[in-house]
This record gives structure tokens, C-alpha cells and sequence, in this order.
């Protein structure tokens, strides 16, 4: 089943999402109806706060990045209580965009190695480290579980001169082909 995805300026999208255990209610039709909402709007990740749940879950399918880094094809993840740990490298600079915020891209700086301590969909445990755009896919999904927008990691700037396109994109007025719900329509 195909999810709204919550637009820009929903509180849910600032909430700090919690833990979950095995028992969370429908917890594999969630995870399947994520992976449904992603592919119709062409996402590469899909945080659950973006589909209106409060909580530390987020996917990942960076096989449309194949053509930039070909071991992308098959990484395709589902992360629960995810923890970042650990961020090193030089921080580069990547054009972002988020299905929570159509109509806008803006390069992002973020460190390129990262350590993450998470559960998969089976409640396995794994610590593993990702690098380049997998680990810039993740960074960008973790920061929805903390309540946190790509927004809010360009300069100030460039936010005030977003600040109208962010408005209208709450109250509905965007042009957009998947299906969204609007806090402010
Ligand atoms: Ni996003």
C-alpha cells in the first residue's frame, strides 16, 4: 500500500523518533508499504517520520546511484534503531533533495565514512561501516529519525532565500506526481 508522504512542516518531521522492539505492531507490513511509497516516488530512502510515525526505522535503495558507484545496485537496507557512531573524513559537498521536500536540491557538506550500530528487518544486529553516497544516503535518513531536515544543514543564506518555496510546499502548492499530505492545506 502506497503511504502520503508527509511534507515540510509537519511536526512530525522535528520529533526524535524512538526504539522499537520485534513486537511493534505490523512491523513487516510497515517495512513493505515503506518500500511501496519509496519506489513510487523514484526515493532512494524513506524515513518513518516521513510516512507519519514517530520512530527509529528508515530504508534504503541506492541502486539508482549504480551509474556514480556500481557496488550501489544491490544496497538495499532496512535499518532499525539505527546509531551512528562514529562520522570521519573529509566533509564533501552533495546536491541533496528529500521526497518530504519536492521541488528542492541543495548541496549538502557531510563527513564520508561512517560506523552504524543497527538491527535489520529480522532483528539481526550488525556494526558496519559505509562510505561515499551509501553512507551520504544513510547520514541524510538518520537525520529524519533525530527530526532533522537537509534544510537545516545549508548555510543561512540560503535558507532565508528558501523560506517562501518551504511555505508553499506545506500549504500543498507544489507540483508533485506521488501522493503527500500537507500540514498547512
Ligand atoms: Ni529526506
Amino acid at each position: 500500500m502506497i503511504l502520503p508522504i508527509v511534507a515540510y512542516g509537519d511536526p512530525v518531521l522535528r520529533k526524535k523518533g524512538v526504539d522499537i522492539d520485534q513486537d511493534y505492531k505490523d512491523l513487516k507490513q510497515l517495512i513493505d508499504n515503506m518500500f511501496e511509497t519509496m519506489y513510487h516516488a523514484n526515493g532512494v530512502g524513506l524515513a518513518a517520520p516521513q510516512i507519519g510515525k514517530s520512530i527509529r526505522l528508515f530504508i534504503v535503495d541506492a541502486a539508482p546511484f549504480e551509474d556514480k558507484e556500481p557496488e550501489l545496485k544491490d544496497f538495499v537496507q532496512v535499518f532499525i534503531n539505527p546509531e551512528i557512531v562514529e562520522q570521519s573524513g573529509e566533509e564533501w559537498a552533495f546536491n541533496e533533495g528529500c521526497l518530504s521536500i519536492p521541488g528542492i536540491r541543495e548541496d549538502v557538506m557531510r563527513k564520508p565514512t561512517i560506523l552504524v550500530r543497527y538491527y535489520d528487518e529480522n532483528f539481526e544486529y550488525y556494526e558496519e561501516e559505509f562510505s561515499g553516497l551509501a553512507a551520504r544516503v544513510i547520514q541524510h535518513e538518520y537525520d529524519h529519525i533525530e527530526g532533522i531536515l537537509f534544510t537545516d544543514r545549508i548555510n543561512a543564506l540560503k535558507r532565508t532565500l528558501l523560506k517562501g518555496k518551504l511555505n508553499d510546499i506545506s500549504k500543498g502548492k507544489v507540483d508533485v506526481d506521488y501522493k503527500m499530505k500537507f500540514p498547512k492545506k
